[in-house]
């Protein structure tokens, strides 16, 4: 038995609904065989509206190569997809749309268990918030950042460079050639932003929650590193899948409060804390503003990404990426919380990246800042940068 027999009761006779189901699969021209296989859906959210998610298709492909080779069987599914610069009046609109979109999906189709790719601002906690309302195994695939550009000899990232050129061009020390030049190289390959804003936030929270692939936040969209985590991944999912590993196994108080830990450290958007705040209620927890301001007071900033540093993320990956941020953390965190892996977040550790570029990672003792960038104040709806 696999997800093919899941929900009959619209058939009334689960041998007839079986039968229906794998007539109509066969005309994708599966094989017998492989129809017996653990199901795996992977909920893909591509659009010409989403420039981030670009490099989408090359990705799933890579998620199918490991179930396929894992022993599953592949079924991708599209849900909205939620550009951040193109959504009016703001994306964060539609972040419940589409989070229910991917849990009806989720539980409507018959699948043991999912692979969430997606990337941009909103995608990611939509995405965990309907899975995890679903109830279904699942395990979260990130798109990955965009790689720089170059304008003049400069580095260029979206999108904290975005804000500085255009504010230089109000001031009249840009003109207007100047900053049409600016504007084709601020985004020059597919993936989210290429700092440390709500997307590569978001990244780095779902590594430290458990519910994506250690080593799998930072690698950059169009990197060959992408691709082998979109491999690995699939053939993740299809363990989960074998063990019922639903999320609700995975994300505990514990791992809430490493996420906690790895966004003060990171030095992470504030929007974040909305989105995990969300996120988590799905499961009945709840982040406690008290928490988050002494979690703040004693997590020091250790990364230096734009926008309150000098680096991007494709620098963050070069530098060992989360495991490097993870390890540095170590003795603050709690190692005994799942993992999707199966393992604890101690032993996906291990013993950390063999190198790390400490102008981008700084060592505990040596921290870019004392205390985290951001604090709940009482009364106030939404968490405070400082
Ligand atoms: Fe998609 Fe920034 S616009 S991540």
């Amino acid at each position: 038995m696999n997800g093919l027999d899941r929900g009959f009761a619209n058939y009334g006779d689960v041998a007839f609904s079986r039968f229906l189901r794998r007539s109509f699969l066969h005309a994708s021209g599966r094989s017998p065989e492989s129809l017996e296989r653990p199901v795996i859906g992977i909920a893909t959210s591509p659009s010409d509206f989403n420039p981030c998610h670009r490099a989408q298709p090359e990705l799933v492909t890579s998620v199918e190569r490991g179930i396929l080779a894992a022993g599953g069987l592949p079924m991708a599914f599209p849900t909205i997809s939620l550009g951040e610069s193109f959504l009016t009046p703001t994306s964060m609109v539609f972040r419940n749309l589409m989070a229910m979109d991917v849990e009806e999906m989720v539980r409507a189709q018959p699948m043991d268990a999912v692979v969430l790719v997606g990337g941009c601002d909103k995608t990611v906690p939509a995405q965990l918030m309907g899975a995890f309302s679903a109830g279904r195994p699942a395990i979260q695939l990130v798109t990955g950042p965009m790689s720089t550009g170059r304008y003049h000899g400069e580095r260029l990232g979206a999108c904290t460079d975005c804000r500085r050129f255009w504010g230089r061009y109000r001031a009249g020390e840009v003109d207007d050639d100047e900053i049409a030049e600016v504007e084709q190289n601020l985004a020059t390959t597919a993936g989210t932003c290429a700092v440390m804003g709500t997307a590569s936030t978001m990244a780095c929270i779902v590594e430290a929650l458990g519910m994506a692939l250690p080593g799998s936040a930072t690698a950059p969209a169009v990197h060959a590193d992408r691709l082998r985590v979109g491999e690995a991944t699939g053939a993740a999912a299809v363990e989960i899948a074998r063990a019922g590993r639903t999320p609700d196994q995975v994300v505990t108080p514990a791992s809430l409060r490493n996420a906690l830990r790895v966004l003060l450290a990171i030095g992470g958007s504030t929007n974040a804390l909305v989105h995990l705040t969300a996120v988590a209620g799905r499961l009945g927890m709840r982040v406690d503003p008290d928490e988050l301001n002494t979690l703040s007071d004693t997590t020091p900033v250790l990364v230096e990404l734009k926008p309150t540093g000098d680096h991007y993320m494709e620098d963050l990956h070069a530098s060992g990426g989360l495991a490097a941020v993870l390890h540095e953390l170590r003795d603050l965190l709690d190692l005994s919380a799942p993992t999707v892996t199966g393992k604890t977040l101690g032993e996906v550790l291990g013993d950390g990246p063999r190198w790390v570029d400490r102008a981008v990672v700084r060592p505990l003792a040596d921290p870019a800042r004392p205390v985290g960038g951001l604090v709940w104040l009482r009364g106030s709806l939404a968490p405070q940068a400082r």
